[in-house]
């Protein structure tokens, strides 16, 4: 995305809520449900932290909180759809605690309050506030003015600076992210796909200052997060201040970041093909700390339906460009986002996708049916596809990606790799982490591992993770380079 419509929509959702260790007694609990993207998963993050000042304690779940926020996803239709679906329930249980003499306040933030606006409280009067992905550091001064007023609505783009106002989380509120966290460096979009919410709901493309960046990655480190992952619905568009009068691109401020010996990985997410420059190309060559992974949205494999999508990039650009990743970084897993059934998508269209899939090679891929969005010149066209067309040819689609999911996952069998160990794996006994190429890996293994990265060798692969075993060497070893041509089509 840019291309990321969302960084990347995941088809889980994230529950969120402070862990309840760290909080003092508190009257007034929160509950954040966080709906599709990582960067919604951040801002749960933040608005959990701010409300923590304002003395809001963890909700075991939604029965037991005085306050309900929904962090909610726009992207695709179905994903607004469940957001009132959910809204009727908390109605339900809104009335059931009325009657029990406790208020609930509940809050709908992201992306479906930036687009649907006051209309979310015609829809579902239960609401309290909306509030959209740039105002919500402003939710304490909303939730007094709601104790006055019936429905308060904010989803103005402010001047002043978001992020500035979320002051820098307490080491306490820290400590809750892990091993591995996201930092937002960049938000908004200014491409304009014209099947894409996000220009709309998100806004005109932002960096973050350097150093404002490098202080949160400061805290982070400093209260155990060993992983960064940056994020930003164009990434790799990144131009932030440098506080030299000047401005650094993603690769000048992954180098920033990885001179912290605190940081072991760093990772970036989502990036938009057109903003691959050389340096950051480079950067896969040279800096250590940046993870071999790259997702790099590429939607459809058709220069029609390229152009129509308003991507400003060919089928052959892309698959260009990633020899030249490859060139710098031959063991990179390659992840992208496709979008099946846009609108005057032909068969041999479709065909022509399926071939750049073959020609590139994907560890992994997230794939979607095309769903219109209201006000995108996409949703206007009148050569919409036929529902049953879409899911045909997404199985299709699908079948393909898993395949050369499960052939990357298993040419790891044997290998040894550095897994950075996060928590302790379902069994007893047991620690998970990740591989540099973000496969999930489960291992035997004690807690005092969580937050290093050792050396596991890779002995069986899973439907959704590798299995393997720590190896006696210490230091893993790197892919030869006919092991990786092997894989990597390109
Ligand atoms: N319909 C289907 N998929 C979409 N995406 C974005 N907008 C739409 C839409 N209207 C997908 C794109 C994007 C990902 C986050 O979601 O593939 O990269
Ligand atoms: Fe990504 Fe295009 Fe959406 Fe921007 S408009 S977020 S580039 S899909």
């Amino acid at each position: 995305m840019s291309d990321i419509g969302d960084l990347r929509i995941r088809p889980n959702e994230a529950r969120g809520a402070p862990a309840a260790e760290d909080s003092p007694p508190q009257e007034r609990k929160l509950f954040v449900q966080s709906f599709g993207c990582q960067m919604n998963v951040y801002d749960s993050q933040k608005m959990t932290d701010l409300l923590g000042r304002e003395g809001y304690g963890a909700a075991a779940g939604p029965e037991d909180a005085d306050l309900i926020i929904l962090n909610t996803c726009h992207i695709r239709e179905r994903a607004s759809e469940k957001i009132f679906s959910e809204l009727g329930r908390l109605r339900e249980l809104k009335a059931l605690r009325a009657v029990e003499g406790r208020k609930t306040k509940i809050v709908v933030a992201g992306c479906v309050a930036q687009a649907e606006g006051a209309e979310i409280h015609r829809r579902q009067s239960a609401v309290d506030v909306v509030v959209g992905p740039q105002s919500y550091h402003r939710l304490p001064e909303l939730l007094r003015r709601a104790e006055r007023e019936k429905h308060v609505v904010d989803t103005d783009f402010p001047v002043e600076d978001k992020f500035g106002f979320l002051a820098r989380p307490t080491p306490a509120e820290t400590r809750k992210r892990g091993v591995s966290a996201f930092v937002t460096v960049q938000e908004g979009c200014d491409k304009f796909c014209t099947f894409c919410v996000v220009p709309y709901t998100r806004g005109a493309e932002f960096s973050r200052p350097v150093a404002a960046i490098l202080e949160e990655a400061a805290a982070l480190t400093a209260a155990g997060v060993r992983e960064l992952t940056l994020i930003g619905q164009n990434v790799n568009a990144y131009h932030g201040a440098d506080g030299r009068g000047g401005e650094a691109d993603l690769a000048a401020l992954c180098a920033e970041l990885a001179r912290a010996s605190g940081v072991k990985r760093i990772r970036y997410t989502t990036s938009h093909p057109n903003d691959m420059g050389e340096a950051l190309i480079e950067a896969h060559r040279a800096q250590p700390k940046l993870m071999p992974f790259l997702h790099l949205p590429v939607q459809s494999g058709s220069d029609a339906v390229l152009a129509a999508m308003n991507r400003k990039h060919t089928s052959a650009g892309y698959i260009a460009l990633c020899r030249r990743i490859r060139a710098a970084r031959p063991d990179i897993a390659l992840s992208s986002d496709f979008i099946v059934g846009f609108p005057g998508e032909t068969d041999a269209d479709f065909e022509a996708t399926l071939q750049l899939i073959e020609d590139v090679g994907y560890a992994s891929a997230f794939s979607f049916k095309y769903s219109p969005r209201p006000g995108t010149p996409g949703a206007e066209r009148t050569d919409q596809i036929a529902e049953d067309v879409k899911s045909e040819r997404l199985a299709r689609l699908q079948a393909l990606i898993e395949s050369q999911r499960q052939a990357f996952n298993r040419a790891m069998v044997g290998r040894t790799v550095e897994v950075l160990i996060e928590r302790r794996g379902r069994h007893p006994g047991q620690i998970a982490g990740k591989s540099p190429y973000l496969q999930a890996v489960q291992l035997e293994g004690g807690d005092e591992l969580i937050g290093e990265s050792v050396a596991v060798e890779i002995v069986a692969t899973g439907p959704n993770s590798l299995f393997g075993k720590l190896a006696s060497e210490t230091t893993a070893r790197p892919p030869a380079a006919a092991e990786q041509s092997a894989r990597g089509l390109v």
